[in-house]
């Protein structure tokens, strides 16, 4: 059920800066992406074997806006996993006690592809996003 790591997404307070850094490293950075429906802008950084996501608030209400007052110099957001079918991995999440976060249905995350978000409480204290393939 549970595929490959899609991406790890890091808030950061600086995109250009970010992405600056992972260039020196000698990853690939994207142009910054406005994703104004999902009320963030972001960098793809690619390594061979993953992308890494870096995420700044975009817009009022931006759902990232708490967490980076929280933590101003930036931190790990999410870590995605790849799901061959989304919503099998909806039902085996609430059969063993995970709760998914919004109304449970899988949205049309970054990718465009269905995602859905568990319940960090329920995850490890972790947020895990699974991304169907
Ligand atoms: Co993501």
């Amino acid at each position: 059920m549970m595929n490959w790591l899609n991406h790890i997404a890091i808030v950061v307070p600086d995109l250009a800066a970010a992405a600056a850094q992972y260039k020196l490293l000698g990853a690939t950075t994207s142009a910054p992406k406005d994703l104004p429906e999902h009320g963030v802008t972001v960098v793809f950084v690619g390594i061979p074997n993953t992308k890494i996501e870096l995420m700044h608030p975009l817009g009022e209400g931006s759902p990232i806006a708490g967490f980076l007052e929280k933590n101003p110099a930036g931190g790990i957001h999410h870590i995605c996993f790849e799901v061959a079918e989304i919503d099998e991995t909806s039902a085996k999440l609430r059969e063993i006690g995970v709760r998914i976060l919004g109304d449970g249905k899988p949205k049309f995350g970054a990718h465009d592809r269905p995602v859905l978000f568990a319940h960090p409480k329920d995850f490890q204290g972790a947020l895990i996003e699974f991304q169907q393939t």
